[in-house]
C-alpha cells in the first residue's frame, strides 16, 4: 500500500521501547487512583464470584430432586442447610425457598460488583486519560520552536484527540475486560479443578494453543495500530488545511487536490482498519473452535465409567456448567487483544512526545527591567536540519533606549535575527548579551518578559478583544490601561466600531478582522506589555500610509526609553531610526544613518531609490 506523496509519515520510531516498559509507565499514572482501581476490583471479584455460585446453585436445584443424593454437597446448599433452619420442610420445600432466595441476593450482589466494578474503572481510565492529556498538552506549550518546524499540526492535533482516546479504549475496555473476565476464568477454573482435577487437563493442552494465536494476532493488531495513528494525523491535517484554506483552494481550483489527498488519507485509514477487523474476526473463530473442541473432549472424559462414578448428576452438570461458562470469558479476552494493541502502540508515540527535550531554561539570571542594551558578537545561525546557515558573523551594538532599523531583502534573516533575540533558537556560533549578560544564563521566562514583539505573523486568539490584547501575563491590566494601548495602537476607533467594542470575540485566528486590524491588536498588545525591548517585525506592513502616520507618532512617545527594533520593507518608516542595518543573505552589508546609508550608494540607497523612483 503506497501513500500519497503529500501525505506525511509516522515519526517517532515504532518499538523504541518494550510492552513492559509502556505498561509499567502507564501503571505510573494509576497508583495514585489506587483506591479507586481497588474498589474496582472488589467489585468484579463480587461479579465473578456470582458467576461461579451459579453453577452451584445449579447443584443445589438437582441435587434436591433426587432424594438419593446428599444435598448439602455444594457450597450455596451446604451454608443453606448450616445456617438456616429447614423447619421440618422436605428438601424440594427446602429449595423451593432456599434457591430463590439465594438467586435473588446472588443477583443484587452480582448487580452491585459489576456497577462498582465498571464506575470505578471508568473513574481510573478517564482520570487517567484527562492527566495524560494534559501532561501532552502541557508538553506542547514548552516543546522548542524546531518541534514546529518539524511536525505537522495535525498529527500533534490528533495525538491529543485520536491517541489518547485510544489509550482510553484500552484502559478502560481492556482493563475492564481483563479483571473482570481474567478473575471469572480464575474463579470458574479453581472451581472445576476443585470439582475434578483430572479433567481439567484437557484445558492444559488447549491453553497453550490458544495463548499462541492471542499472542500471534496481537503482534500484527499492533502494526496496524500504529499505522491508524498515523494515517489519522493525516487525516486531521488535510482536513484542519482545507478549512483554513479554504478561499485559495477555491481560487486556485485546488479542490481536487485536496479531495485527493483526503481521501488517500482516508482510504489508507480505512484499510488498516480492515485488516486489522480481519485478524480480529479470524481470531474469535479460531479460540471459539479450540474451546468447543476441549469442551467435547471433556463431555466424552466425563461420560467415561470410572470418571461418572465419581460424580453426582448434580456436580456432574455444576462441572458442565462451569466448563461452558468458560467459554464466554475466554473469547472476551482475546478479543480485547486489539484494545489492548491500540492502546500500547498510542501510549507508545505518546510518552515520545513526553520524553521530548523541554526549550533549554538552564540560565537563572534574573532582572527586575532591563535596561535593554543589546550586543550580538559574531552570530551565526543554522537552522536544525538545513544545510547553509542563516546568518553569518553577525555583530551590532544596540545601546539601551535607542532605535534600530534592520532593511534588507526578503529572506535576508532579519525575523530569524529577532527570534534569536528572544531565545525561541540558539545561535550556533557567537553569543547574544542584553545588557551585558548573554541570554543564555536569563532565566527564559524572564528574559522574554523583557520584550514585546509584534511578530510578522500575527496570532490572535479566539476570546474577546480585550483578552486578546490583555493576553497572558497582561491579564491584570486595567480597562484603562488596555484603551490607553489601543489608543497607541491607533485601534480604539475600529474596536469601538465592534458589535460589543472591547468584549467582541473574535473568530478563530482573528477572524473578521481585516489585516491592518489585526496588526493594531498586535500593536496594542506589544504596548500594554510596556517592556524595555520592542521588537516591531513588519508590524504595519498592513497598514495604508495615513494610518501608519498615526501609529508612528504614538510609538514616537512609546518608543521613548526603550530599545526598539523596526523590521520594514516601506523604508519611510525606518528613516528616523537612529541607526539603520542593512542585511543581505544572513550578514550584515552597511551600518549607518539614513544620510549616511543614502551617501554610500549601496543596497539601501538603491532599495530606497527603487521605492521612490514616482
Ligand atoms: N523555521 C525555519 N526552518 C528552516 N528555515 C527557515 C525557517 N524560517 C526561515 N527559514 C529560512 O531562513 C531564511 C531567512 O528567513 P527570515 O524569515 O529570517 O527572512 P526575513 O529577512 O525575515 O524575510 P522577510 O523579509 O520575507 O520576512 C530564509 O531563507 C528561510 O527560508
Ligand atoms: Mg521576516
Amino acid at each position: 500500500m503506497t501513500r500519497h506523496a503529500g501525505v506525511s509519515r509516522r515519526r517517532t520510531g515504532p518499538g523504541s521501547m518494550s510492552d513492559w516498559q509502556i505498561y509499567r509507565r502507564l501503571f505510573t499514572y494509576v497508583t495514585p487512583l489506587w483506591f479507586m482501581f481497588a474498589l474496582s476490583l472488589l467489585g468484579y471479584v463480587v461479579y465473578s464470584a456470582g458467576n461461579v455460585l451459579l453453577a452451584d446453585l445449579m447443584q443445589f436445584l438437582l441435587d434436591s430432586l433426587d432424594r438419593s443424593e446428599r444435598v448439602a454437597s455444594g457450597i450455596i446448599s451446604g451454608i443453606a442447610y448450616r445456617y438456616f433452619d429447614t423447619g421440618g420442610l422436605d428438601r424440594i420445600e427446602f429449595a423451593r425457598v432456599a434457591v430463590p432466595v439465594a438467586m435473588v441476593s446472588m443477583a443484587a450482589a452480582r448487580a452491585t460488583g459489576f456497577f462498582l466494578g465498571n464506575y470505578c474503572m471508568n473513574h481510573v481510565s478517564r482520570t487517567l486519560i484527562h492527566n495524560l492529556r494534559c501532561e501532552l498538552f502541557d508538553k506542547m506549550l514548552v516543546a522548542p520552536s524546531a518541534y514546529y518546524d518539524t511536525h505537522a499540526q495535525g498529527a500533534l492535533v490528533s495525538r491529543i484527540t485520536f491517541n489518547v482516546e485510544q489509550v482510553s479504549g484500552a484502559v478502560t475496555k481492556a482493563l475492564k475486560t481483563v479483571v473482570r473476565e481474567g478473575l471469572t476464568v480464575l474463579a470458574l477454573a479453581s472451581y472445576l479443578l476443585y470439582l475434578n482435577w483430572r479433567l481439567c487437563l484437557v484445558f492444559a493442552v488447549v491453553t497453550p494453543i490458544i495463548a499462541a494465536v492471542v499472542a500471534f494476532v496481537g503482534r500484527h493488531f499492533r502494526r496496524y495500530s500504529r499505522r491508524i495513528q498515523a494515517s489519522m494525523g493525516d487525516v486531521t491535517q488535510v482536513s484542519g488545511e482545507s478549512i483554513s484554506g479554504f478561499r485559495d483552494i477555491r481560487l486556485f481550483a485546488g479542490q481536487r487536490q485536496q479531495h485527493e489527498r483526503f481521501r488517500a488519507a482516508s482510504q489508507y485509514n480505512r484499510a488498516q482498519n480492515l485488516k486489522l477487523a480481519f485478524v480480529e474476526g479470524l481470531s474469535t473463530p479460531v479460540v471459539q473452535s479450540m474451546l468447543a473442541l476441549a469442551l467435547a473432549t471433556l463431555v466424552w472424559f466425563a461420560l467415561s465409567p470410572d470418571i461418572l462414578g465419581g460424580f453426582t448428576a448434580g456436580s456432574l452438570a455444576a462441572f458442565l456448567t462451569a466448563a461452558t461458562q468458560l467459554g464466554k470469558p475466554i473469547r472476551q479476552l482475546s478479543e480485547v487483544q486489539s484494545e489492548i494493541q491500540r492502546g500500547l502502540a498510542a501510549a507508545e508515540d505518546i510518552f515520545a512526545q513526553l520524553d521530548l527535550e523541554a526549550e533549554a531554561d538552564s540560565g537563572s539570571h534574573v532582572t527586575a527591567r532591563a535596561r535593554g542594551a543589546l550586543s550580538l558578537r559574531h552570530v551565526g545561525f543554522t537552522y536544525p536540519g538545513a544545510r547553509a546557515p542563516v546568518l553569518r558573523d553577525i555583530s551590532l551594538e544596540i545601546p539601551a533606549g535607542s532605535t534600530v532599523a534592520l532593511v534588507g531583502r526578503s529572506g535576508s534573516g532579519k525575523t530569524t535575527l529577532v527570534q534569536l533575540l528572544a531565545r525561541f533558537y540558539q545561535p550556533g556560533e557567537g553569543e547574544i548579551l542584553l545588557d551585558g549578560v548573554p541570554l543564555a544564563d536569563y532565566q527564559l521566562a524572564n528574559l522574554r518578559a523583557q520584550l514585546a514583539m509584534v511578530s510578522q505573523q500575527v496570532t490572535l486568539f479566539h476570546d474577546s478583544v480585550r483578552n486578546n490584547i490583555a493576553f497572558g501575563s497582561l491579564a491584570a491590566c486595567s480597562q484603562a490601561q488596555v484603551e490607553a494601548a489601543a489608543v497607541s495602537a491607533h485601534a480604539k476607533e475600529f474596536i469601538q466600531g465592534l458589535p460589543q467594542g472591547f468584549d467582541t470575540v473574535l473568530g478563530e485566528d482573528g477572524g473578521g478582522l481585516s489585516g491592518g486590524q489585526r496588526q493594531r491588536l498586535a500593536i496594542a498588545r506589544a504596548i500594554l506589555k510596556d517592556a524595555p525591548v520592542l521588537i516591531l517585525d513588519e508590524a504595519t506592513s498592513a497598514l495604508d500610509n495615513e494610518s501608519e502616520h498615526f501609529i508612528q507618532q504614538a510609538m514616537d512617545h512609546v518608543m521613548c526609553g526603550r530599545t526598539t527594533l523596526v523590521i520594514a520593507h516601506r523604508l519611510s518608516t525606518v528613516e528616523r531610526a537612529d541607526s539603520i542595518v542593512v542585511m543581505d543573505a544572513g550578514t550584515i552589508v552597511a551600518h549607518g544613518s539614513h544620510a549616511q546609508l543614502l551617501a554610500e550608494g549601496g543596497l539601501y540607497a538603491r532599495l530606497y531609490r527603487q521605492q521612490f523612483a514616482d
